[in-house]
């Protein structure tokens, strides 16, 4: 039987972004939460460097913070949003530090009350952490405050399939009214209805057969906005992790930044450093460099992986500032004390995603889109590490002032239809899910990587479309399950990061084309525009270099 639930806001997602926000909202309003897995699942949960925010201003400054985010972006950052984020990001931390977050006091009498580490790109010692397992410290405590609340109804292992816009209904008007979600533990289908859905849903570089991520990072959040008529913008810029465990149990374990940070270096397999070749910043390099530098000399040694090597800092410091990674090593066998750590660069974070304004408004009126998901102007052409917690919180907290002070008008009703799967039968050729997950992974993987061709892009292009061809066949003839929806997903996340990638006529930040080695002068942004968007209705948005 079908369920409908009403809601002020129905958020799609239980990370730094979604919790936040509904922690945020005012508690009149009625708000859901849905997370496809547990409330911790999601990439939140797995941050292990911190959160970069200017704290200690008797040595950093909102300026130096926002130089570093405008160079490792490369020139694609839009200023504003990134003034945006820095400028509030105290204050963001400030509310996680009265949520009870237990952030890493400093021990080093530095003056400062907590211990700030470094990252690559950074300036200046501006990284606030709980040890090496910081996304775990906020997502617990931002569970245990939203369990609290009495007007945030959470629901686990509910997967959003589709957002319910008029404009699918067939009315003239567009606006978004809620979403078909499955509940995957009863395997029906119910209707969330919403006067303000918040898409929350994180990145997709589970669209690599290497990543950091979990399972979840299918880009379901992205996918359902571009179908519904959102536009999207640089979705070819996919950060790679420098240094994601290399070991065949390890499955998407990160090493660290912080481990580079302080001190950790970059060696090959006899032990020789390497980084210096490639830029003067060295081990702290932007990710994009370092990355490339990886994939370069492991090409160049025909070497399976190199190693981040730390054992030269004392016992002691090691196991106090990375507890977590020391022990998930040893339990690989690999004690990081003694010996260098196998690593090989991941598929990590999505810069590109559904296009917003700075509180989060997307093209459709009433749908909004926070977090990793979305695409701000912060990163630009490449993340600065610990950015992206950041801009989370940040981008919650306006989101939340804007639907808070909407909050007491009137919205539009609409009778939203049954989910119809009078039509479909139960799927008895589930290998084929399988399959095209893995075929989709491995070509994103090879062609769409850390260096590109025209010629690997256009045979993903090709790959993609044939195998969305056979996804969408699927889709309409069998019963939906959650590997089925986000493998739909991950496809036309996929496609879209092909096509942005071979729009780019240049090689910037983290899109490295070898047929373009060069870097315009003027950069603009790639924004891709779906057929059924509704200019009448959209976001006032000027691409930079217009
Ligand atoms: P997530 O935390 O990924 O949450 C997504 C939520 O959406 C989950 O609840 C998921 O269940 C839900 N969801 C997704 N699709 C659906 C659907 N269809 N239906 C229902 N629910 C759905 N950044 C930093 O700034 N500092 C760090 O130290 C750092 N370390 C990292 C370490 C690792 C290993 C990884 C993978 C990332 C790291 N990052 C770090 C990046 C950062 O963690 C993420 O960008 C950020 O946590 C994203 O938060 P989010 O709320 O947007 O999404
Ligand atoms: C890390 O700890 O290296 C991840 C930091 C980030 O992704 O910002």
């Amino acid at each position: 039987m079908l369920q409908h639930h009403q809601y002020d806001a129905v958020i799609i997602g239980s990370g730094a972004a979604g919790l936040t926000l509904a922690l945020h909202l005012n508690s009149s309003l009625r708000v859901a939460v849905l997370s496809k897995g547990y409330l911790s699942a999601g990439s939140t949960y797995g941050a292990q460097g911190g959160v970069a925010a200017v704290l200690d201003q008797t040595k950093d400054s909102p300026h130096q913070h926002i130089k570093d985010t405008l160079i490792a972006g490369a020139g694609l950052c839009r200023k504003e949003a990134v003034e945006h984020i820095v400028e509030h990001g105290q204050e963001s931390i400030q509310w996680l530090i009265d949520q009870g977050v237990p952030f890493t006091p400093d021990q080093d009498s530095s003056g400062f009350e907590f211990h700030l580490t470094r990252e690559g790109g950074h300036s200046e010692r501006r990284i606030i952490h709980a040890a090496d397992a910081t996304g775990r410290a906020i997502s617990e405590t931002l569970v245990a405050r939203a369990r609290q609340a009495s007007n945030i109804d959470l629901y686990e292992h509910h997967l959003a399939i589709d957002l319910i816009t008029a404009q699918k209904l067939g009315l003239p008007e567009q606006y978004c009214a809620g979403l078909y979600a499955l509940d995957i533990k009863s395997d029906q289908v119910k209707v969330f209805k919403g006067n303000n859905t918040i898409i929350a849903t994180g990145g997709a570089s589970k669209a690599y057969l290497f990543t950091s991520n979990t399972d979840g990072a299918s880009g379901d959040g992205i996918a359902m906005a571009w179908r519904s008529g959102c536009r999207v913008a640089n979705m070819e810029f996919n950060q790679f992790h420098p240094t994601g465990l290399y070991h065949p149990k390890a499955k998407s374990f990160l090493i660290s930044e912080a481990v580079r940070g302080e001190g950790g270096r970059l060696v090959r397999a006899d032990g020789s450093q390497f980084m210096k070749d490639y830029d003067h910043r060295a081990e702290l390099a932007p990710r994009d460099i370092v990355a490339r530098a990886i994939d370069h000399e492991m090409k160049k040694l025909g070497a399976d992986c190199l190693f981040l090597d730390i054992s030269h800092k004392p016992a002691d410091f090691i196991k106090s500032h990375f507890p977590m990674i020391h022990e998930r090593c040893l339990g690989y066998g690999i004690d990081i004390t003694k010996e260098p750590i196998p690593v090989v660069p991941a598929a990590h974070y999505t810069c590109g995603g559904v296009l917003v304004d700075e509180q989060g408004q997307t093209d459709i009126p009433g749908l909004f889109a926070i977090g990793e998901c979305t695409y701000t102007g912060l990163h630009g052409a490449n993340r600065l590490a610990s950015n992206s917690l950041l801009e989370c919180f940040v981008a919650a907290r306006s989101c939340a002032q804007k639907i808070n002070s909407a909050a007491n008008q009137e919205t539009a009703v609409m009778d939203i239809p049954c989910w119809d799967d009078s039509q479909v039968s139960d799927a008895d050729e589930n290998v084929v899910i399988s399959h095209n997950w893995d075929e989709l992974r491995r070509f994103m993987w090879d062609y769409v990587g850390i260096v590109r061709t025209n010629k690997r892009l256009q045979r993903a292009k090709n790959r993609v479309n044939l195998l969305q061809y056979e996804i969408n066949d699927f889709y309409n003839h069998f019963k939906i399950s959650n590997d089925l929806i986000e493998l739909r997903n991950l496809a036309q996340v996929s496609e879209l990061i092909i096509d942005s990638a071979l729009e780019r006529k240049e090689s910037r930040g983290l899109h490295y084309n070898v047929d373009y080695p060069l870097t315009d002068d003027a950069p603009g942004e790639t924004v891709l525009t779906p057929k059924n968007f509704n200019k009448q209705v959209a976001l006032d948005f000027t691409p930079l270099g217009s």
